[in-house]
């Protein structure tokens, strides 16, 4: 029986583990252990995946959330090694570039345990994002990348990470859009907003570069607020935190809301008009379901969407903002290029045959 410790903490590697952790569970011969480092501990920013998306319990519960990256990364790294000294996995697994995709990369690879990385190969080029470094040094650590596209593959060939443990897989995201879309469910909060559904812009904003600056943060606020539509902002606790510590308010036209669940997160995003946001997985899911992406960044790692056109880049600038979000197309083209669906699958194969 082939051994896996997966590492998570964050609520986007929720959402994939939701995908291969099912996917390794079916293919059989395996036997997952699933580590959380309690990055994200709020209820509304972890146990509800678990409990909606059917994700296996974690067997390990750490609470490493919070404080300096130097401090999270250094105590989930210490805290994890424990675990891994004393399991001795096969393979260690992590997800995307968070501070646990990290500290779960190092340990492993300190004791010689191989580690696989789902979501290699992105990259933003935009070293003062700590997810860049997370993803970097991750996947120059890894033995088993799992690309979702041929251009993050590509971006690994240029790094000198190629051969047989580089695998264009697809993307997980887009499993589990297919796999729970079925089960989408309206928010209870959703009437007593008088919003009219596919009338409204859906927006989330967490991203540092954005929450972090005050310049940046007011000017993505007041970019919203000339918007002709209403907009539904789960709002995510770091960018409550700093909306608080420099006194800008979220006003009329938008409705703030406590993050949401995925299944009601996917029923905002197939209802929308078009989607607001500076996250990495709602860009895709945007375009899973067919709506125009405005993004909040300078730069994005999804690059494709960009040249597809379902994707506008406007970073924190009001007018561009402004502009974008009432001039958007009603829906942008769909293709195929996050694989078919079945890249959790396909992992879950090549894990039990590495
Ligand atoms: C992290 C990831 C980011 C990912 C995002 C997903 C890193 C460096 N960043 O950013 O890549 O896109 O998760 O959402 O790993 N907080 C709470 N309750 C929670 C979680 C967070 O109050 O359940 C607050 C705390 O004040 C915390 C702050 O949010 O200090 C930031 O959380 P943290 O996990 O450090 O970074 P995120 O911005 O969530
Ligand atoms: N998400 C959610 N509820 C919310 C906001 C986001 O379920 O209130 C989901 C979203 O559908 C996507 C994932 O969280 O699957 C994206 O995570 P996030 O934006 O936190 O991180 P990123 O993708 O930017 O790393």
């Amino acid at each position: 029986m082939k051994t896996i410790t997966t590492i998570l903490g964050a609520r986007p590697q929720f959402i994939k583990a939701a995908a291969v952790s099912r996917a390794i569970k079916a293919y059989g011969g395996m036997e997952e252990t699933i580590v959380h480092t309690g990055q994200h501990y709020d209820r509304s920013m972890s146990d509800v995946f678990f409990k909606e998306m059917d994700i296996p319990q974690p067997q390990h519960q750490l609470s490493v959330g919070g404080g300096t990256h130097g401090v999270m990364t250094g105590e989930q790294l210490k805290q994890i090694e424990a675990i891994l000294l004393e399991q001795r996995p096969d393979c260690v697994l992590v997800y995307g570039d968070t501070n646990s995709t990290l500290a779960g990369a190092l340990a492993a690879v300190k004791l010689h345990i191989p580690v696989a990385h789902v979501e290699a190969g992105l990259r933003s080029f935009n070293r003062r994002m700590p997810e860049e470094v997370n993803r970097v040094l991750t996947d120059h650590m890894a033995q088993l990348h799992f690309a979702p596209t041929e251009t993050a593959c590509r971006h690994l060939r240029k790094e000198g990470i190629s051969g047989k443990g580089v695998h264009l897989s697809g993307d997980v995201m887009m499993d589990a859009a297919l796999f729970y879309g079925s089960r989408a469910r309206q928010p209870e909060w959703f009437d007593e907003l008088k919003v009219n559904v596919g009338a409204f812009l859906l927006c989330t904003i967490h991203r540092a570069e954005n929450t972090d600056s005050p310049t940046r943060l007011r000017n993505i606020f007041r970019g919203l607020a000339q918007s002709e539509r209403p907009i539904i902002l789960p709002l995510h606790p770091r960018t409550r935190k700093m909306l608080e510590q420099f006194g800008i308010q979220a006003a009329s036209p938008i409705h703030v809301v406590e993050p949401v669940g995925y299944l009601e997160m996917t029923w905002l995003e197939t209802n929308c008009a078009a989607v607001v946001t500076d996250s990495g997985g709602v860009q895709k899911e945007a375009f899973f379901h067919g709506k125009p992406c405005i993004t909040l960044r300078d730069e994005t790692e999804w690059t494709e969407l960009v040249e597809l056109g379902a994707n506008t880049l406007v970073g924190a600038d009001a007018e561009r903002i402004a502009l974008s979000i009432n001039q958007c197309a009603e829906r942008v083209l769909q293709a195929e290029v996050y694989g078919d669906g079945r890249a959790a699958q396909f992992i879950a194969k090549v894990l039990s045959e590495s």
